[in-house]
């Protein structure tokens, strides 16, 4: 373990921080190795064109969103999970990366609490590389090169759940608008990238790594994102040149981009500029969500958003994925999700991965995992919008 000078502290948002002269940081160089065995033979996957290079082939793919499966303590529920995902011919799943307390939770806490990665408070960031933290993501890299699947890793959330940006608010001071430019935040959030991104370089299961999930600076002037996510991602580039890198955003407009109708998802009021965020040259592909009850758009609306962000793709040549996407209907979404999954057929958009996998087969309940969203593998609804659509999005000519 070492310490970190930072000499940036003094001019911290943080009063707290202020005050301290050097923050406790575990080095990402002096890790323990994973404990399980990652970097099986094979070959990454890249961009090719509009669309992906995985395992060789270039191909159109459905993938889903399992944001728990790191936070499960038990082996063999990561190897059921996994193995469901590939039996349903999904290629790629999104899982977080993260999990930040600012205290160890209690050890008689179930999953999905009990497994945490990185302790943040006032003395600065604790790496847990311990049974109950990274040797949990340890276990699903090497599980998921087993089964084929290839992951998304982001890095932070946006939103509080699994702590996220407001972790780094309570422990270091800046807040949630601030934390894009906090010296302090960014050390920590830096630290955290290399030791993951060190940790599985040379694992072919990474599919790319992900800034965060749902970047927002609400009110921001959009350049706040931009200028950060240009550098984060140069610096996962400087740190591993040989995976993709993505933002994780929901894929907002800002008026410049002149799309649409000027209302909430092309406004620019998250300070997020989905044209600009595209054209940075160390992100290798573009993300949006769909969420239309949440956002105050109609169900149909969902097709204008996929085709308006395909076209940005097309302008720009690069690949886009519809990242998330899901309705509050449980075990009830074919009627709102079907027609979107057929305009991403008809599109040149590269993939989906639907918000989100579930299943009855694992050894804790589907409740503590699963949300209003979620199709579980052994529904009626998941033989079309799980099975039928993968099956499609593969055999789309390229
Ligand atoms: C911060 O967390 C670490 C790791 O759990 C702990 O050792 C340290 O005492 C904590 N510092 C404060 C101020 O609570
Ligand atoms: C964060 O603090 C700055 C400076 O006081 C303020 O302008 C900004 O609105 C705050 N952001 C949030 C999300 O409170
Ligand atoms: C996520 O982003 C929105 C918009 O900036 C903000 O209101 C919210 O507070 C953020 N969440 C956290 C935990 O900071
Ligand atoms: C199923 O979802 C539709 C929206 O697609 C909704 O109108 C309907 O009420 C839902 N049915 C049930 C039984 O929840
Ligand atoms: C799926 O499994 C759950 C839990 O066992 C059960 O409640 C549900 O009825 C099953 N669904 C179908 C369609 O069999």
């Amino acid at each position: 373990m070492k310490y970190l000078t930072l000499a940036c502290v003094a001019t911290s948002f943080s009063a707290l921080a202020a005050s301290l002269p050097t923050l406790h940081i575990d080095t990402a160089n002096k890790q323990p190795a994973s404990v399980y065995p990652i970097g099986a033979a094979g070959i990454n996957a890249k961009p090719a064109g509009r669309l992906f290079n995985i395992d060789g082939q270039v191909q159109y793919f459905a993938g889903s969103n399992a944001w728990w499966l790191a936070h499960l303590s038990k082996n063999s529920d990561i190897d059921i999970a996994l193995k469901e995902v590939a039996n349903t011919q999904y290629k790629v799943l999104r899982v977080w990366g993260f999990g930040d307390v600012n205290t160890v939770p209690d050890p008689t806490t179930t999953d999905p609490n009990k497994v945490y990665f990185q302790v943040l408070n006032s003395t600065g960031s604790y790496i847990n590389f311990g049974a109950d933290g990274l040797q949990r993501l340890d276990y699903v890299v090497s599980s998921a090169e087993k089964f084929g699947v290839k992951l998304v890793l982001n890095f932070v959330n946006n939103w509080s759940d699994y702590g996220g940006i407001a972790a780094y608010t309570t422990a270091f001071g800046a807040n949630s608008t601030q934390w894009f430019t906090d010296e302090t935040s960014q050390t920590v959030y830096k630290n955290y990238i290399k030791t993951l991104v060190t940790r599985y370089s040379k694992s072919t299961a990474i599919f790319a790594w992900e800034l965060a999930n749902e970047p927002r600076c609400h009110g921001c002037d959009s350049s706040v994102v931009t200028n950060w996510a240009t550098t984060i991602s140069k610096y996962i580039k400087s740190l591993d040149p040989d995976h993709m890198v993505t933002l994780g955003d929901e894929g907002w407009f800002a008026a410049a981009d002149g799309i649409g109708d000027g209302s909430y998802a092309y406004s620019g009021s998250e300070g997020v500029d989905f044209v600009a965020n595209l054209k940075i040259s160390t992100l290798d592909y573009g993300t949006f969500h769909l969420y239309p009850n949440s956002w105050g758009y109609d169900y149909t609306w969902g097709s204008t958003w996929i085709d308006e962000h395909d076209a940005v793709g097309a302008a720009i040549g690069k690949p886009v994925i519809l990242e998330e996407y899901g309705t509050p209907f449980p075990h009830n979404h074919t009627e709102t999700e079907r027609l979107w999954q057929l305009a991403v057929l008809n599109s040149g958009v590269a993939a989906d991965q639907i918000w989100q996998f579930g299943t009855y087969d694992l050894s804790i309940p589907a409740s503590y995992l699963g949300d209003v969203n979620s199709i579980y593998y052994n529904e009626t609804e998941y033989k079309l919008l799980g099975r039928q659509h993968a099956k499609e999005m593969l055999a789309k000519s390229v």
